[in-house]
């Protein structure tokens, strides 16, 4: 369980939406298929508009003939902790789906939020089984469906790196102090009954 002064829960909810949070240090240790089919089976079963389902990942294991093109999307400062992950995962959402009873395809306006359902289990499910994972949208968006061959009609929504926690000693030094669990806004601040009540 994460021990910090700066995550503690309101109300009251499991402990693993506090204590799952995004390391950059990683070991560099291999993740085998069953692990990283878990993650996506975890994926699978998110909820999603019409039961569109509308996320795609393709990955690349550290080391792996594919490696090279997830890795070279990535800004630098971020190729710079990604180095020692595992895995790369792509996050692709299709923007369209054919709903039920009808035989063309229309625009899916929720695309991006229902991908970002899946990712949400994904990174969960890794915590339980002792992975880590961190999103980055710091990653070449114009680049990226070329190299990672994705077609019209999808859209490249982040990118995932998943690896087991290492101390922050194999981080370069600039990351240290930034390599700490992040604490959140008060309920209050996000929250509000029947109308928009916020200050920002
Ligand atoms: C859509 C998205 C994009 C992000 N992009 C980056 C990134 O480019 N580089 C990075 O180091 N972290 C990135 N993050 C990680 C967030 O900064 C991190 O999740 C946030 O500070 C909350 O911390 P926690 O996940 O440790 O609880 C991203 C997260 C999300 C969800």
């Amino acid at each position: 369980m994460t021990q910090a002064a700066n995550r503690n829960a309101q109300h009251s909810i499991e402990p693993i939406f506090i204590d799952r949070w995004s390391p950059r240090a990683y070991t560099g240790e291999v993740i085998d298929d069953a692990t990283l089919f878990s993650l996506f089976e975890a994926a699978r079963w998110a909820p999603s508009a019409n039961n569109s389902q509308p996320w795609r990942f393709i990955y690349a294991k550290n080391g792996s003939a594919h490696w090279g093109n997830l890795f070279a999307l990535l800004n630098e400062n971020n190729q710079r902790w990604v180095n020692r992950a595992a895995v790369l995962i792509a996050l692709v959402s299709k923007k369209t789906h054919v709903r039920p009873g009808e035989t063309a395809a229309s625009p899916l306006k929720n695309h991006s939020l229902d991908a970002g359902a899946a990712w949400a289990s994904l990174a969960f499910q890794a915590y339980r089984l002792g992975w880590r994972t961190r999103a980055i949208g710091g990653f070449n968006r114009d680049a990226a469906p070329e190299v990672l061959g994705v077609p019209e009609g999808y859209q490249v929504e982040i990118l995932i790196a998943v690896g087991k926690q290492a101390d922050k000693s194999v981080l370069p030094e600039d990351f240290h102090e930034r390599e700490q669990p992040t604490p959140r806004k008060p309920v209050e601040k996000f929250i509000a009954e029947g109308t928009f009540s916020f200050s920002e």
